[in-house]
């Protein structure tokens, strides 16, 4: 009944980071590359949960289209575009936010790591209802798959959970159970500085992060200070078990590569961080040197930016409006 279709998003909210690369973007790319049709989205909406300055969050927008296309995200194979200019996203998410359940969106990691010690009364509403928009952003194209971090594994299983009790309350099968597809030895890319927390754009600490768009200096900088236990790299890979830190930077390395980890600790078990960290960072450099040269070739063209992502946006309303009035005529309206 429902044919593949891959749908994925990430928020222009800042730096994007070589976790999102890793865990996101490479991934766009390859799987436009296997022949199934990609819809990609910078989910505007989604960061307006946490407060933007309406001038960054333009220029990010942009900034992030150009990261999908320097990445290998292909506008004219996959459907590039921004949330907010395809109005479905926002309908399809008010009827989900009556589908779902308030214990629901309790449960989400993410909402708790997020309000954890900070007064959650004080949060927008919007920063706990993001499952349910993030669900509709899937469930309006009729999605199959949703390739994802491995942080984002619960919010599609949530969109499975609300797609269930649609088609359960309203007797139907309008809606697939989509899978995440979490694949790789990058699902998640851990901080720089500790080994604990995930590489992330929000993360203040700069030095926690490769940015898309550092230089190779900073590459090299962030790599050689990156924190790591004082021993060589094992000789096995079960030597990496309760070494966070270092099989963070062999995930790395072998995620970079385009090999698993066993082959990344074939070539360097027994050695010491000092030539791991700089074949790191000369292997990082040439891999994203040419995507942040080809981003700002890109950023100096705005216009063109724009153009693509409303060109894009057309696409997006074609397949998301029938879908939408679907749903809204299921539910006698
Ligand atoms: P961030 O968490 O950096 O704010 P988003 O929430 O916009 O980024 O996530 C965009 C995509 O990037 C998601 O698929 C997410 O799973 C992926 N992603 C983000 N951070 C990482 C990471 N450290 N490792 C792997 N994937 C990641
Ligand atoms: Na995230």
């Amino acid at each position: 009944k429902f044919k593949p279709r891959v749908f994925s998003g990430i928020q222009p909210s800042g730096n994007l980071t070589l976790g999102n690369y890793l865990g996101a973007l490479k991934r766009f790319a390859e799987k436009q590359d296997e022949g199934i049709e990609t819809i990609y989205c910078l989910v505007d909406l989604h960061a307006i949960t946490l407060w933007q300055e309406p001038e960054a969050l333009k220029r990010q927008t942009r900034e992030a289209a150009a990261a999908f296309i320097a990445s290998g995200v292909d506008p004219s194979r996959s459907v590039l575009f921004n949330q907010s200019q395809v109005s479905a996203h926002a309908e399809m998410g008010w009827l989900l936010n009556c589908v779902a359940r308030m214990g629901w969106m309790n449960r989400m990691t993410q909402w708790k790591d997020k309000t954890q010690g900070k007064n959650a009364e004080q949060q927008s509403l919007g920063l706990f209802a993001y499952p349910a928009l993030m669900a509709a952003d899937i469930l309006v194209y009729h999605a199959t798959m949703v390739p994802v971090g491995e942080d984002q594994k619960q919010h599609v299983e949530l969109t499975r959970d609300i797609a269930a009790k649609f088609n359960h309350d309203y007797k139907t099968d309008f809606f697939p159970m989509p899978e995440p597809l979490i694949e790789g030895t990058a699902t998640r890319v851990m901080s720089l500085r500790d080994g604990t927390k995930k590489m992330s754009k929000s993360d203040p600490s700069d030095a926690s992060r490769i940015n898309l768009t550092d230089d190779a200096d900073t590459i090299a900088k962030k790599f050689r200070k990156a924190v790591t236990d004082p021993a060589p790299l094992p000789e096995s890979l079960e030597g990496l078990a309760e070494r966070p830190e270092a099989r963070n930077l062999v995930n790395i390395y072998a995620a970079l590569s385009n090999r698993n980890a066993e082959a990344v600790i074939a070539e360097f078990g027994g050695q010491g961080w000092g030539t791991f960290k700089p074949a790191l960072a000369d292997l990082a450099v040439s891999k994203l040197e040419p995507i942040s040269s080809e981003m700002s070739r890109l950023m100096n063209d705005p216009a063109e930016i724009d153009r693509i992502l409303g060109a894009g946006a057309e696409q997006a309303r074609a397949i998301a409006q029938p879908i939408l009035e679907g749903a809204l005529d299921i539910m006698g309206m």
